[in-house]
């Protein structure tokens, strides 16, 4: 009896929905691998809404929208079966969307991504082709000065900047006005950080984004533009290469120790030395509170820019870290009022407050004494019992304290405040913390000393994105090490270039056995540690 009702229903669904006979088989199966692992996100029904959704910004797609961000198809139109394999496959980078490639099977991934197309009738409709629009190659001659000065040109007179900002930082004078087609608040895309765009980060997936815009967001589509004859093909190129070089060529790789060389003379104090320029750049990631209520997680600081240097007498520090906005600033607070209310819904913390024009702040964190060993004080600013010594860097009061941090709550500012200058650049922060490696009070202060692997972690706030007090980006413990002096030897025989390249080598190798002998700390090409 109730086989027949179910062949009768089917019977009926198919004469109305031809399409479904088509995927019948394929979606049961991708049915199983929706619920197992995308309904957590994307709801039972589809719908965008599943129980971590309201952790999320962006939040999961609701798919029975069948409103698609990375496609190939024209703006408006739906994704083709190869646009939702990528995103199925790659991810979507920057965003809560995971790669599904080696995690599923071939078969697996195509049997959800049929599923997905039967949330939307859209899908059904036959009638509607989806067809990819045809892409130019990239134009030769590669992306030399003129290039790039052309792209710049299009990038000013056709309104980038109204959201992307002067320098491509996401600090535009609309970027506080943003909301996706659900309403939420929605970042315009940081340009200097294409590793984390949805669509792929080289000049191509740029130019093919510049054609078919993000549909659901207000990044829109300039293939009108082309239509229109206001710029060529080849011009939107240089736009899409112009933005691609705001980013740096690869991915910024994280590595675990930062290297202060020793100059001598006096440090860079200033933020904009071009003494800066010279030293290697490391980066690290930051990522959301979520161990400590309340949690937040919808950091906008996704990681810090370190370089160092020291004297053998001080030690000068610079952090880098986009910022799209110089808090505290009243233009962004309807925009941290919508955050707030946005990711208020997670009830696994109290409700936020109000929005408040909140400051920026910055710490930079050691331990107390640099650890003979692996064990270092909790990173998530020590505990009451093992507390941590930190910088704390505010934009309003501008200036740097220091203190003893015994957990997220408790700071105890000590009397050792670094020297700190800052500058606030378009969508930049960088602020210089000088101070001298010994100092009196050595039970409380850390005492920086060469040759050692010294303890450090960075925590972000950006207050225009309602982020105080426990609300902020963390990172976990990374090292820092104050590179000891070339020996005389080496610097008063230049001549003899050959014995130099030796002498270097064997430094290296000596520094290496000693470094062992020290419980192998440290060091460069030191192992990935978790820290956490
Ligand atoms: C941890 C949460 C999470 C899980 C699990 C997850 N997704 Fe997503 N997904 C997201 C988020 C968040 C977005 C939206 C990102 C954005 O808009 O930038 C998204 C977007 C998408 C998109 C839209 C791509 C586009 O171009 O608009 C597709 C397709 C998708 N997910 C498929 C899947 C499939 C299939 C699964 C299961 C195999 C899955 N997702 C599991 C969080 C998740
Ligand atoms: C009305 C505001 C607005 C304008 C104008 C605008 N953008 Fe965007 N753009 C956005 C937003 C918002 C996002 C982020 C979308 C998201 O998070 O999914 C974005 C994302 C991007 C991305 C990232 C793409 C990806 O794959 O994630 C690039 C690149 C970009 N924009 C370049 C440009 C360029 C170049 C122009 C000028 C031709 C431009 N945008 C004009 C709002 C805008």
């Amino acid at each position: 009896m109730k086989a027949d009702r179910t062949a009768l229903l089917a019977a009926v669904l198919l004469s109305v929905y031809p399409a479904i006979r088509l995927s019948a088989q394929d979606t049961t199966a991708g049915k199983n691998v929706y619920v197992k692992w995308c309904a957590g996100c994307h709801g039972e029904t589809g719908a965008g809404d599943g129980p971590a959704a309201s952790t999320m910004l962006p939040r999961p797609r609701n798919f029975t929208g069948a409103v698609y961000k990375v496609r190939t198809t024209a703006s408006g139109q739906l994704p083709t079966d190869a646009d939702l394999m990528r995103a199925i496959d790659d991810g979507l980078p920057g965003s809560a969307m995971p790669a599904w490639k080696g995690r599923l099977s071939d078969g697996e991934r195509r049997d959800v991504m049929a599923y997905l197309k039967t949330f939307s009738s859209f899908f059904a409709d036959t009638s509607q082709h989806i067809a990819a629009l045809t892409f130019s190659k990239e134009p030769g001659g590669g992306a030399g000065a003129a290039a790039l000065k052309e792209g710049r040109l299009f990038y000013d007179s056709i309104g980038c900047r109204k959201c992307h900002g002067d320098q491509g930082h996401g600090d535009g004078p609309s970027a506080p006005t943003l909301k996706d087609d659900a309403g939420f608040p929605i970042y315009a895309a940081d340009l200097h950080q294409s590793w984390r765009f949805r669509g792929g980060p080289t000049a191509a997936d740029i130019y093919r984004r510049l054609r078919t815009g993000l549909d659901g967001t207000p990044m829109p589509s300039f293939s009108d533009l082309i239509d229109q004859k206001f710029l060529t093909d080849e011009q939107l190129w240089r736009l899409a290469q112009y933005v691609r070089s705001l980013s740096p060529a690869e991915t910024p790789e994280v590595r675990d120790v930062i290297h202060a060389a020793q100059i001598a003379g006096a440090l860079p104090a200033a933020p904009d030395d071009s003494a800066w320029a010279r030293l290697d750049r490391y980066w690290f990631p930051l990522v959301g509170q979520v161990i400590r209520k309340p949690r937040w997680f919808a950091p906008a600081v996704s990681g810090v820019w370190v370089q160092a240097v020291h004297n053998g007498r001080e030690l000068a520090l610079r952090v880098s870290w986009d910022d799209r906005s110089q808090s505290p600033d009243t233009a962004w607070l309807a925009f941290e009022r919508r955050v707030l209310e946005t990711m208020a819904s997670d009830d696994s913390s109290p409700p936020p407050s109000a929005a408040e024009p909140w400051p920026d702040q910055l710490a930079v964190q050691f331990p107390r004494h640099i650890p003979d060993g692996m064990e270092r004080p909790y990173f998530l600013m020590g505990a009451a019992t093992d507390p941590v010594y930190q910088w704390r860097w505010t934009s309003q009061p501008r200036r740097a304290v220091a203190g003893l941090a015994r957990g997220i709550d408790q700071f105890d500012a000590l009397p050792s405040a670094p020297a700190a200058q800052a500058v606030y650049d378009h969508g930049e922060w960088r602020v210089v913390f000088t101070r001298a490696l010994a100092t009196p009070d050595t039970a409380n202060d850390v005492q920086l000393a060469t040759g050692r692997a010294i303890p450090v972690a960075f925590f972000a706030w950006d207050g225009s994105d309602g982020e105080h007090g426990s609300r902020m980006a963390v990172s976990t413990w990374y090292f820092l090490a104050l590179d000891r002096p070339t020996p005389a030897s080496v610097v008063v025989s230049p001549l003899i270039a050959m014995v130099v390249t030796l002498g270097l080598g064997m430094l290296v190798i000596v520094r290496a056995q000693r470094r062992g002998g020290q419980g192998g700390q440290g060091g460069r090409g030191a192992g990935r540690r978790s820290g956490v």
